[in-house]
């Protein structure tokens, strides 16, 4: 392959950072300055070193990130910061994004990659990938409402969810909060639709007061990765993604 793409490929920079490095004669290949990017490489045994370091070579990159509350499910923002923001900068790259959108006060499993096929796969509307939410809900959620929610709601702007299993796991009576009733549910949607899971709850008069996702697919989130870390996906867990 050309020397300027493996380059890129080892997170050295976008086509023209990289160019700018060959320029400043800070790679060699088998230890001889190479200034030229069209110069041939094999990714798997050729040599190559960035200010004497050897570079390895890998294409994609996948993260499990426990997104926090008040970061942004996008790679640049004005304002807020990003979910990419919490890569280091050792794990840092120009091309990792997000797969699909968590909203800012939602926290829970994200997938950050390199791979755009992966991405593309995860979040196509005809795949219909699961995804399991623990929500904790004003008032009390009722069989009627797990009905409901089995047989598809007509959200906001008349917009269709299909059906969704939704799961009672605690009810708080108002003796227990002095907040009022509230309930601990799970829920498993197989859309992405925007901010589908609060907007489902609406269609029922309800509210959301905490949101967190569980699983994508059968990627479960790592119970021991805190609020804002992130790990590498283990090659088990990146080929249930792909399944
Ligand atoms: N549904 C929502 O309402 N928000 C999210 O972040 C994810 C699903």
């Amino acid at each position: 392959m050309r020397l300027d793409k493996f380059l890129a490929a080892c997170g050295l920079g976008s086509r023209s950072e990289v160019k700018l490095l060959l320029k400043k004669q800070k790679i060699t290949v088998r230890n001889e300055i190479i200034q030229d990017g069209k110069f041939q490489v094999d990714k798997n045994s050729t040599e190559v070193k960035y200010d004497g370091r050897v570079l390895q070579y890998q294409e994609f990159f996948y993260y499990m990130l426990n997104k926090p509350a008040g970061v942004v499910s996008a790679t640049k923002d004005n304002l807020n910061k990003t979910v990419v923001d919490l890569l280091s900068s050792k794990d840092f790259r120009a091309d990792i994004f997000p797969v699909g959108r968590l909203d800012k006060n939602t926290e829970g499993l994200l997938i950050l990659t390199n791979d755009g096929a992966l991405g593309h796969d995860l979040t196509q509307p005809k795949k219909h990938v699961e995804k399991e939410y623990f929500a904790h809900i004003d008032g009390r959620v009722t069989d009627e409402v797990v009905r409901a929610f089995a047989q598809g709601l007509k959200m906001k702007n008349s917009e269709i969810a299909r059906p969704a299993e939704l799961y009672i796991d605690k009810i708080y009576e108002n003796s227990e909060t002095q907040l009022g009733t509230a309930s601990d549910i799970r829920v498993i949607i197989h859309e992405g639709k925007f901010h589908q899971v609060k907007r489902m709850f609406e269609a029922v008069d309800m509210y959301v007061l905490y949101l967190k996702r569980l699983r994508m697919g059968d990627l479960q989130l790592d119970v021991n990765l805190e609020l804002g870390k992130y790990r590498a996906l283990k090659i088990e867990e990146i080929k249930i993604l792909k399944n």
